[in-house]
């Protein structure tokens, strides 16, 4: 029997981790357990999960009610094919979606992260126009600091970053257009003295390029990866409003805003919008297992309806509708009925926006934000952007107080699962108080 500490020499010796310079990164985080907001490594050390590991944990780890329905899934069927036959859990999940997704979003299909829940909203929508004969639309509207997935169809509509500089010949080409990032607002303007006039980006790409869009797709009220940028609510109207003025598709990638981030079910119930798609992955299995969908209208659907059996989707996963997935997901929606899971995520938002006024006022912080579960920290520091060295140095210095946080470089975010209490949330943003005083005083 290997000893319990040899975790991480034998991971160094075998494993290539994602995102990660294995040259220099430090030796990756032997962890052995998981409770509540709480991970614990093999020697001992609790570390409070402030990233939800990454971005996916709301009811908290190893919670005993989707333990006791995975284990009862996997007592009755692990797995099958997903043509040609179906099985309960897909259903009653898709039954259960249905029923909560924004109004009009009737047809669910299913895939496994939450790049393919993507990658298949892309697909549908060129495939929507080409069966209905529109053979130039062709082209797809994105956003700037976007990011919808790294596999080389969904990394196309996100922004060029470090995280796709060396894969550009491969993508296809998108139009990209502002993003209503205020606090660095795209043309120069105050939130307070502006009319969303960046959305004026958009108009122009879409009168400019009338008949030949197939979609445009955003991260609906939070982009996340591109930097934890809060919209204002009135940008998420607007899209909606210009795409049916200019007929075309929207795509909603709510993949980290989906059940209950940003303090609604879906981000996209902060304007009372319903988007043409919708992407979901991350926490809809509140965290367990790798599982997504992509949800639709019944036109666009209707779409694919035909004799000739060359205008259905061909796309799948070996793994499409996991029954494990789907019985996991089911318990989760579950928890938001029995544990008042979204009155958590408000109370939260609320706790949040007080402790963040302190912080505000550390010389090293330029802006902070909030939106349901997540708090983010602009910080000002030489470089900027994701190759900052601050994000390393602050990722150390909070891991040595207990607190599990990954900078996307200068942005600094906390995004707990939501059954963290209120005592956890106050000690966490004491450590972030602490940690950027001592940045400011360095
Ligand atoms: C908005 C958004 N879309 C898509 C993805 C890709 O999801 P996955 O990592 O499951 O492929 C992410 C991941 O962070 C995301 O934040």
């Amino acid at each position: 029997m290997r000893k319990p500490e040899d975790l991480t020499t034998r991971d160094l010796a075998t494993i290539w981790h994602p995102y990660t310079q294995m040259k220099v990164a430090p030796a990756p985080l032997p962890i052995v357990r998981g409770e509540g907001v709480y991970l614990y490594t093999d020697d001992g050390r609790r570390l409070l999960d402030g990233i939800s590991s990454w971005w996916v944990n709301i009811h908290g780890h190893s919670h005993p009610a989707l333990n006791a329905a995975l284990a009862a899934q996997a007592a009755k069927l692990e797995h099958v094919l997903f043509a040609g036959a179906t099985h309960e859990p897909a259903v009653a999940l898709a039954e259960h979606l249905t029923s909560i997704l924004p109004r009009g979003l009737t047809r669910i299909f299913y895939s496994d992260n939450g790049s393919t829940a993507v990658e298949v909203a892309l697909k549908m929508a060129w495939q929507y126009w080409q069966n209905r004969g529109q053979h130039a639309r062709r082209d797809f509207i994105a956003l700037h600091n976007a990011y919808h997935g790294d596999t080389v169809g969904a990394m196309s509509p996100g922004e060029t970053t470090a995280f796709s500089k060396p894969f550009e010949g491969l993508l296809f080409p998108v139009h990209r257009v502002h993003s209503p990032y205020c606090y660095r607002c795209p043309i120069g303007l105050k939130r307070s003295e502006c009319s969303i006039d960046c959305l004026g980006d958009l108009e122009r790409a879409l009168a400019s390029r009338a008949g030949s869009v197939a979609a445009v797709i955003i991260e609906p009220m939070l982009q996340g990866a591109g930097g934890m940028i809060v919209w204002p609510a009135e940008f998420l109207a607007g899209v909606r409003r210009l795409c049916d003025r200019y007929d075309t598709l929207m795509i909603a990638d709510e993949v980290l805003t989906g059940f209950g981030r940003t303090g609604r079910m879906f981000a996209c119930e902060h304007a009372s919008v319903s988007p043409d798609l919708i992407c979901l992955s991350k926490a809809l299995t509140g965290g367990y297992l790798p599982l997504a969908v992509t949800a639709t209208t019944e036109s666009i659907y209707e779409a694919f309806l035909d004799d000739d059996r060359s205008k259905a989707f061909f796309h799948g996963h070996s793994y499409t509708a996991n029954p494990l997935g789907c019985a996991v997901a089911l318990a989760s929606l579950n928890l938001f009925r029995t544990e008042g899971t979204l009155d958590r995520v408000r109370a939260l938002e609320r706790q949040f926006r007080a402790r963040m006024e302190d912080i505000r006022a550390i010389k090293v912080v330029g802006d902070v934000r909030a939106i349901g579960g997540v708090a983010a920290f602009e910080l000002i520091t030489g470089k900027g952007g994701y190759f900052d060295s601050i994000g390393p140095r602050l990722y150390e210095a909070f891991l040595k107080r207990g607190l599990l946080l990954r900078p996307l470089g200068s942005i600094l975010y906390f995004m707990p699962p939501f059954v963290i209490t209120e005592q956890e949330v106050d000690w966490a943003f004491d450590q972030i108080a602490e940690v950027l005083r001592e940045v400011d005083s360095a």
